[in-house]
């Protein structure tokens, strides 16, 4: 194992973009395969998930490939043009992967299976399960919730209303992909609102999924039109570098081109509620998805309440976010979080038995924790 020394503390000044946003990564790559025509995507994140999938893809006979001139060109197949893999499809350690496909594999004239690594393989599936069941998929999990997935093919999937029980943007997605498939509408509720990338890029594809109050609605059998889509910054990663320059005097930083949907922005929205200094500027939209350029400075934060209908729009961002509670006056706590037990780590313990390490106070809840913050700032 490699050992790193750093050396604190440290100023973060300059202007960074960072990587391709993994989840509209997964979405323009399964989109572009399942589209009719070509798909040119610029600002891919080719992670070892978003590979994945694209795998997956190309063994299902989509072209992927890298185009000359750069970015990723796919060679759409249409709805009903996946061939049988006549394997597993290994998703690796990609929960987004494994569920956003099996929406799309609830709809195909093959039986197909979904394997992931030992993380995944222990990483809830009934979730996906019932939902694609509800729509008529004949899907399958072992008894303990838990991958493989096995579906086999059916004659019609079947437009159905269906209530979320767990707010997950990829069990939506994974309903309004299978949604694509069924007869007539299949309109989804969710606890609380999830990210949106899957709707807003049906919308580039030209499907016209709509929403009514808080049903959002698909309509199956009619075939996605290939697109150009421009994936912006992950948000996710930018976090890391948000938190710092907050956290250390002395810096400013500007972050360009990543998204701010506010499906996503929870970790900036609360940082400001405890009395961060950042501006988003520039907004504007790209391929559906609003981006900006963020400027942040450090301040002294204080320490908030943070409950469970801000935690869908911060899910991925609590483990840096809980860095800078560390850092804030005073006590932050964390509820209804139950959600990042399940993730690829069970990130509350995680956090908080690494924090512990550094000596900050911390405690474990059931659903969240409580940090009592000690400023250094
Ligand atoms: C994702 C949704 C979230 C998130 C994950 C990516 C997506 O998961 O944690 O990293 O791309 O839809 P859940 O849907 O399980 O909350």
């Amino acid at each position: 194992m490699n050992s790193f020394i750093i050396n604190g503390p440290g100023v973060l000044r300059g202007s960074i973009s960072v990587p391709g946003d993994k989840s509209i990564s997964h979405r323009a790559v399964i989109l572009g395969a399942i589209a009719q025509g070509r798909t040119m995507i610029k600002g891919l994140l080719e992670s070892a998930d978003v590979l994945a999938t694209v795998d997956a893809l190309r063994r299902m006979g989509v072209r992927i490939d890298h185009h000359k001139e750069g970015g990723i060109v796919i060679e759409g197949v249409g709805l009903y043009g996946l061939k049988d893999p006549g394997q597993p499809l290994n998703m690796g350690n990609s929960g987004t992967a494994m569920r956003l496909m099996a929406g799309v594999l609830a709809g195909q004239s093959f039986p197909s299976t979904l394997v992931g690594d030992d993380s995944l393989s222990q990483r809830p599936m009934s979730r996906v399960v019932e939902p694609l069941a509800a729509l008529g998929a004949d899907i399958s999990v072992q008894n303990t919730g838990y991958p493989p997935i096995q579906i086999k093919p059916v004659k019609r999937l079947k437009g159905v209303d269906y209530v979320m029980p767990v707010a997950s943007a990829q069990v939506k997605s994974a309903f309004l992909l299978a949604a694509l498939y069924a007869d007539g509408a299949s309109r989804v509720k969710e606890p609380e609102q999830t990210r949106d990338h899957t709707e807003r890029m049906l919308r580039g594809f030209g499907h016209s999924i709509s929403q009514q109050g808080d049903w959002i609605s698909a309509i199956g059998g009619k075939e996605l039109a290939g697109a150009k889509v421009v994936v912006p910054g992950d948000l996710s990663s930018a976090a890391f570098f948000i938190v710092g320059a907050v956290i250390a005097v002395e810096s400013e930083l500007i972050l360009k081109n990543f998204g701010v949907n506010s499906t996503r922005t929870g970790v900036i929205e609360i940082l400001l509620e405890m009395g961060a200094n950042i501006q988003i500027e520039n907004r504007r939209e790209e391929s559906g998805e609003p981006i900006g350029d963020l400027f942040v400075r450090p301040a002294q934060l204080r320490g908030i309440s943070i409950g469970h209908s801000q935690v869908p729009k911060t899910i991925d961002e609590f483990p840096i976010f809980c860095v800078a509670a560390a850092m804030a006056e005073g006590k932050t706590t964390v509820t209804g979080a139950e959600e990042l037990r399940v993730k690829e780590t069970d990130r509350i313990k995680a956090m908080v038995t690494e924090l512990k390490k550094l000596n900050v106070e911390i405690e474990e809840t059931p659903d969240g924790f409580v940090v009592q913050g000690k400023s250094t700032i």
